[in-house]
C-alpha cells in the first residue's frame, strides 16, 4: 500500500515542564518515538504534532538534532490544539509527522560568529542551533544571544539561560521595568542596538514576532549586516505541511517546503504575505 503523508506516528509525552504561567502559557515537552521508529532532522525544522480528536499543530523542534534520547518542543498555549496539548500530562499519547521544512544551513555557517535574536516564544527554533553549536564549540566562533520578552515571567528557558550565561554573552531584556530585574529594559532591536554586534565573520539569526524582526533587521543593516548574513523564520498559517494544501503560502512559495527559514536577502524578494 502507497505510504500516506498524512499518518502520524506514535508519540509519548516523557516530560512536561512549565516554561512560563499567565495568560499566554507556555510548556516545553520532550517526546519519544514508540514502535522503533526514528525522526531525524535539521536545526529549524517543525514537526506536525496531533492531539487525536482534535487536531494538529505546526510546531518548531527546539532541541539539537544531535540528542538523540527526545525531541523538544515548546509550546504557547492559543486554540484547540495547544490547549489540549497543555492539559495532557506525562506519558499521554500524541501523534508526530515531519520533520518538515528546509532548516538552518549551519554548514555554511562554520567558522562564523553566530548572534541569536530571540523574542518570546520565537526562542525555540533559535535554541536548537545554539544547542547545536554548543555542542560543535570547535566548528564556530563566538556565540552571543540577545533575547526579550515582554516580562521577565514570560522568559522561557529560565534556568538554562542562567547556565548559559557562564559560557556565552547572553542579553536579555524586558519591555517594561520590573523590580529586582538587573538587564536591559526595552524592546529587543533597542537591545542589538545599544550592544553593536559586529557583522564582521558574522550570521545574525532571529526569530519572534513580526514587528520585532522587522526591527531587528533595519537594526543589523545599520549596524552594517548585509541581507545574506541575516536569517528568520516565517510562522505562516498551515495545514498539511507537505506542499499540498496551499495554506501558507507567500506568492508562488510554499513556506512548509520552501521554508520557515529564509535569508533576508531571499525573503525580502518575496511579496509580503508573512
Ligand atoms: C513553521 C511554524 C513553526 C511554529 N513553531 C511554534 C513553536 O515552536 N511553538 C509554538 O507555540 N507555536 C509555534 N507555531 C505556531 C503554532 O502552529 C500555532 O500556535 C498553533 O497551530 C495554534 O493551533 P491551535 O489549534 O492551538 O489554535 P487555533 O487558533 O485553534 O488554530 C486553528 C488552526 O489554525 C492554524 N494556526 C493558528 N495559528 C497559527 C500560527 N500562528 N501558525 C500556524 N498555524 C496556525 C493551525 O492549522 C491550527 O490547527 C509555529 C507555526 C509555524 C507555521
Ligand atoms: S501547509 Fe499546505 S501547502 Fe504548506
Amino acid at each position: 500500500m502507497e505510504h500516506n503523508p498524512y499518518l502520524p506516528q506514535l508519540a509519548r509525552i516523557i516530560s512536561i515542564k512549565e516554561e512560563v504561567g499567565g495568560a499566554r502559557p507556555i510548556k516545553t515537552f520532550h517526546l519519544e518515538l514508540l514502535n522503533g521508529h526514528r525522526f531525524d532532522f535539521r536545526c529549524g525544522q517543525c514537526a506536525m504534532i496531533s492531539v487525536f480528536g482534535k487536531g494538529e499543530s505546526m510546531i518548531s523542534i527546539s532541541s539539537s538534532p544531535l540528542i538523540k534520547e527526545y525531541l523538544q518542543f515548546s509550546i504557547l498555549k492559543m486554540g484547540r490544539v495547544t490547549t489540549a496539548l497543555h492539559e495532557m500530562e506525562e506519558g499521554s499519547i500524541v501523534g508526530l509527522r515531519g520533520p518538515y521544512g528546509n532548516g538552518f544551513p549551519l554548514e555554511e555557517w562554520k567558522g562564523k560568529n553566530l548572534i541569536f535574536i530571540g523574542g518570546g516564544i520565537g526562542l525555540a527554533p533559535i535554541w536548537s542551533v545554539l544547542q547545536t553549536a554548543l555542542r560543535q564549540r570547535d566548528d564556530f566562533g563566538q556565540l552571543t544571544l540577545f533575547y526579550g520578552a515582554r516580562t521577565s515571567q514570560d522568559l522561557v528557558f529560565k534556568d538554562e539561560l542562567k547556565k548559559l550565561k557562564e559560557t556565552i554573552p547572553v542579553y536579555l531584556s524586558i519591555d517594561v521595568k520590573e523590580p529586582g530585574w538587573n538587564e536591559y529594559v526595552g524592546f529587543v532591536p533597542q537591545n542589538v542596538l545599544d550592544k553593536k554586534p559586529s557583522p564582521e565573520k558574522a550570521i545574525a539569526i532571529t526569530c519572534g514576532p513580526p514587528i520585532m524582526i522587522k526591527f531587528v533587521i533595519k537594526g543589523l543593516q545599520e549596524l552594517g549586516f548585509q541581507d545574506d548574513q541575516i536569517f528568520t523564520t516565517v510562522e505562516n498559517k498551515m495545514k498539511c505541511g507537505i506542499g499540498k494544501c496551499g495554506r501558507c503560502n507567500i506568492g508562488h512559495h510554499y513556506v512548509c517546503k520552501d521554508g520557515p527559514v529564509y535569508s533576508w536577502a531571499r525573503l525580502k524578494t518575496l511579496p509580503q504575505e508573512y
